[in-house]
Order: structure tokens, then C-alpha cells, then sequence
């Protein structure tokens, strides 16, 4: 963070990295003072619009006296009880509405209070690198010290579980991990979750899952971490309906798992927040319920977009592995071009924005992440203006 000239910002403040996404927006709004027609591929905020159904939803709603007052706490129970029947449906978990589901004002709101309700000052918890910034940031917040894992393509994108229960999980309480994972586009396997739980439950480490792309596949569902045995116990996840529903402007997503672990973010949540806005609920409710025909229109629009791009980008030279869920592509361009050169060059010699692997941390470093939010025709465009760029 940059200093203040009157006021001093708090050392928790300070400890913050700069905002990912600044510098890229200053070299985009410069290309733009320029006249240059930018294809923005950075932030992952979906350009299709929430599916009319639920905006009809939403416009009822509005006109419900009930929803004009303070929503409290954790919400309606029709919302909670239409959660618990998509999480049986999806992933063959039940879950008790009144106890182990908590709504969110968006996943991230979640996420970043979470650590506030079980770390003190000082306590270690485990971090991904690269991974959305937010992790690091709650746990600062909450005065803990990250303790770092690298991601790399070596290992799948996936922490060594082997090697994290030998040194006892370094010594952390808590652990996030993020499948299907940003930005790097990796899954992972029931079977991970059953040998991360195991290991989690031994050495009394709260696992913190980010599921915010569970419904962004293309090819088998991702599990979700409740169903291994012993998750209950140990693992909370966070859900969203952002990218599921083409609704991140609407704010709107849970916290489920170990009925502890909910009721501590809901205690922190109950002196910050006064809930999740009941028209909000009404519409969430109404998406959840239909969830398969309202989802199945958008996985196959991102996953012909997906394929156009990395199909594309391989013709270019660029290297990327097999990308089977989130809408991100995650790739290293040809001749070992650094993250920064590379996100400076697309954005000034083709008007193509895209953010640097090397702001998601240090093992992000050569690869770029594309967010596939711009449709077919722009894709094409951008494969084309990319592929006049010379890289020796
Ligand atoms: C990995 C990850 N988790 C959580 C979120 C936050 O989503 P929400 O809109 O539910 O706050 C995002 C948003 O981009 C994300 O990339």
C-alpha cells in the first residue's frame, strides 16, 4: 500500500502486496487514452448477463416488503433448505440448513473474514502461491503469518500431502486450498481430499476449501471436499454463485461444512455484516433451484471459448496444459518471456490485456492468465493481433 499523507494506514494495511490488477489497469487506461480497441482478458468477471429467469426473480422480489428490512444473520430458511437439496443433488452430501450452511455477501466477504473467527496473532496458516489474493490478505488481517506452498506444474497445480503431514503441516491450524483452481485451472481428485482430510484431522488443521469454480467444468463435476469421510470435522467450503450464474455483481455465495466452523464465521459476520440482501436470497434461491438448465448454456459457451483460445495459443507456440474447468488459461508464451515483459508487450503491441502469473506469487512467474470473459469473435481477434507479436 502506498502511504497516506495525513493519516498513517495500520500496519495490517501496510503489510498488503499492491493491488494485482493496478499496475495492469494503468498500461490498459493508457492504451485506451491512446485510442488503441482493448480486449480486456484480466479480470474474470463473466460479460454474459445473469440469465433472465432470475432477474425476473429478483424484480418480484424487490417489491416484498419483507426483503426492505435488515436480512440478518444466516438468512432465510427457504434459501438455506434450497441449498442443502443442491448440495445433496450435486454432490450426494446432506447437510443441515439450520447449523452447517451460512450465506455469504459473495464467497469472497466469506473468505476473508473466515480467518478472523480461529487464527490469533501469530498463529501460521498455509497459503497457495500463486493463488487469488485474497488468502493472504484475511489471514493477514487477522494477524496470523502465512506460511507458503508453491503450486507448479510439476505437481499438478496440487500441495504434497505426504510431505505437509511429515513436517506436521508446519506447525499451521489452518490450511486454504482452491479447487478448481485460480488461476492456474487445475482440479483435483476425491482422492486428494480424502488424503488431505486424513492428514488434516491427525494434526488438527482446519482446512479452508475455496470452491468458487466447482460449476465451471468441462469435463468430469469436481467433488466437493464434504465428501470424504471426516470433512465435517475439519473443512469448511466456500460457494458462489458469481461465476455459476453469471452474477458477481449481485454478491452472493455460502460458507458450509463443520457446523463449529460456520457458527465461528457467523460470529464474526453477526458485528460486521447484517446478512445477505432478502431480494438477493429470493433470486439465489430461484438460480439454485434451477440450477441444470440455467448452467448448461454457460459451461458450453466457455467451454467452446476455452477451446478456441488454447487451441490458438498452441498453434502460436505458447505453451499450456489441459484446462478442464474454470474459465482462466493459464500459459507460458514462446521464448522464456518474463510475466511482466509479456502482460506490457500484448497490452501495447496488440491491445490484448491479460494478467501476470507473477502477481498470483512467486511460482506464477512466466505465465499469464487469461480470463475467457470476451466472446468467440474477440477471442479470434486476439489470437490473431497475438500472433503478429515476434517473441525472440
Ligand atoms: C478463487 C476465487 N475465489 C473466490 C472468488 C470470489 O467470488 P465472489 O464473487 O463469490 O466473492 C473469486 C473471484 O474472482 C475467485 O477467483
Amino acid at each position: 500500500m502506498s502511504q497516506n499523507e495525513r493519516f498513517e494506514f495500520s500496519e495490517r494495511l501496510k503489510l498488503l502486496p499492491p493491488y494485482l490488477f493496478v499496475e495492469v489497469d494503468r498500461m490498459k487506461q493508457k492504451a485506451v487514452e491512446e485510442g488503441v480497441d482493448i480486449i480486456n482478458l484480466g479480470v474474470g468477471d463473466p460479460d454474459i448477463p445473469t440469465p433472465g429467469p432470475v432477474r425476473e426473480v429478483m424484480v418480484r422480489a424487490l417489491e416484498n416488503p419483507v426483503n426492505h428490512q435488515y436480512p440478518m444473520g444466516k438468512g432465510k430458511k427457504s434459501y438455506r433448505d434450497q441449498i442443502a437439496d443442491f448440495f445433496k443433488m450435486r454432490f450426494d452430501v446432506s447437510l443441515d440448513p439450520g447449523k452447517e450452511i451460512h450465506p455469504l455477501i459473495g464467497s469472497k466477504e466469506g473468505i476473508a473474514h473466515f480467518p478472523l473467527a480461529f487464527i490469533n496473532p501469530g498463529d501460521k496458516v498455509l497459503v497457495p502461491e500463486p493463488a487469488y489474493p485474497v488468502y493472504n490478505s484475511a489471514v493477514r488481517f487477522a494477524g496470523g503469518v502465512p506460511v507458503y506452498f508453491s503450486l507448479t506444474e510439476d505437481n499438478g497445480f496440487l500441495p504434497d500431502v505426504d510431505s505437509l503431514a511429515e513436517s506436521g503441516f508446519d506447525g499451521a491450524g489452518m490450511m486454504f486450498i482452491n479447487y478448481p483452481n485460480n488461476p492456474t485451472g487445475a482440479s483435483c481428485s476425491t482422492d486428494f481430499f480424502r488424503k488431505l482430510i486424513e492428514a488434516a484431522l491427525e494434526h488438527k488443521v482446519i482446512i479452508a476449501h475455496d470452491a468458487a469454480y466447482s460449476e465451471m467444468y468441462y469435463a468430469d463435476p469436481p467433488p466437493s471436499i464434504l465428501q470424504v469421510p471426516g470433512a465435517m470435522e475439519t473443512a469448511v467450503e466456500f460457494h458462489s454463485l458469481s461465476k455459476t450464474f453469471s452474477m458477481t455483481g449481485w454478491r452472493s455465495g455460502w460458507a458450509c461444512g463443520s457446523a463449529e466452523l460456520v457458527s465461528g464465521l457467523a460470529g464474526i459476520k453477526d458485528n460486521i455484516d447484517s446478512g445477505v440482501f432478502g431480494a438477493v436470497q429470493d433470486a439465489s434461491e430461484y438460480a439454485l433451484s434451477k440450477y441444470e438448465e440455467l448452467t448448461a448454456p454457460l459451461r458450453k459457451t466457455y467451454n467452446r471459448r476455452l477451446t478456441l483460445m488454447s487451441d490458438g495459443l498452441r498453434r502460436l507456440g505458447w505453451k499450456l496444459g489441459e484446462i478442464s474447468a474454470t474459465f482462466y488459461i493459464w500459459a507460458r508464451p514462446p521464448g522464456n518471456t518474463g510475466s511482466a515483459e509479456a502482460v506490457k508487450r500484448l497490452i501495447s503491441e496488440a491491445g490484448v490485456v491479460c494478467t501476470p502469473g507473477s502477481g498470483f506469487g512467486p511460482s506464477g512467474e512466466g505465465y499469464l492468465r487469461f480470463a475467457l470473459t470476451r466472446d468467440e469473435s474477440r477471442i479470434n481477434e486476439a489470437l490473431d493481433r497475438i500472433g503478429r507479436i515476434s517473441w525472440q
